[in-house]
């Protein structure tokens, strides 16, 4: 994966249909998005579950793009491998996950992936600055997270100026999560961000019978980057 630091856009399946994933992947891709965006979600960590590693495996041979895994699970080094082994090209932890995320981060890179690190909203931007030489990528939570389809949190405007001014001309992708429609996109890119996860904007109003709207919903929120 070469690095350049152009807006991206990431849907996250979590607004997908869950009983379609192969094809609502090959949708959402064939309609232009860049990456793709994988919620894992334990019932600890956040009060909502997902799935795992054989669910990541199986969805694997659908991505032609990135896959993008975000963890949000406790013991999160207990299952870096499983998840590399999944295809992985990314795998994002949260600081708030473990007590040794700089291990965490060194982890994940040993076991062939980016390593990304996340941070909810409650959790200062000054936390991930000794965290700098070991990540590839920085998720800013725009919203708690545990669920799509929540409300944009303005505060974390501020924290994404912050990091983007922290992580100067170093190769790490700046993701904002959560809440990211036509309004917030433009603040979040103008505020620095280059990676921006969408569930429900970019799900809505279509289906894999209907691809057409995913396509409308990426090019608007891309647009929406460019004013
Ligand atoms: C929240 C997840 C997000 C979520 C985004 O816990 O990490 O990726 O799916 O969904 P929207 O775009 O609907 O807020
Ligand atoms: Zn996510």
């Amino acid at each position: 994966m070469n690095f350049d630091r152009s807006i991206k856009i990431a849907p996250s399946i979590l607004s997908a249909d869950f009983a379609n994933f192969g094809k609502e992947i090959e949708a959402v891709e064939s309609q232009g998005a860049d990456w793709i965006h994988v919620d894992v979600m334990d019932g600890h960590f956040v009060p909502n579950i997902t799935f795992g590693p054989p669910l990541c495996a199986a969805i694997r041979p659908h991505i032609k793009t990135v896959m993008d895994i975000h963890l949000m699970i406790s013991n999160v080094d207990d299952y870096i491998n499983n998840f590399a082994k999944a295809g992985a090209d990314i795998i994002t932890a949260h600081i708030e996950a473990g007590n040794h995320s700089h291990r965490t981060m060194q982890a994940i890179r040993s076991s062939g992936c980016k390593a990304g690190i996340a941070l909810n909203p409650s959790t200062p931007a000054e936390s991930i600055e000794y965290l700098l030489d070991e990540i590839d990528l920085i998720c800013v939570m725009t919203v708690n997270p545990g669920f799509g389809g929540q409300k944009f949190i303005h505060s974390q405007i501020a924290k994404i100026k912050a990091l983007r001014e922290m992580i100067a001309d170093r190769p790490i992708h700046l993701e904002v999560d959560g809440g990211i429609t036509n309004h917030t996109a433009p603040l979040s890119a103008e505020a620095g961000a280059n990676i921006l996860v969408a569930g429900s904007s970019v799900f809505k109003n279509g289906s894999v019978q209907n691809p057409n709207p995913y396509g409308e919903n990426l090019r608007s929120l891309r647009l929406s980057c460019e004013v």
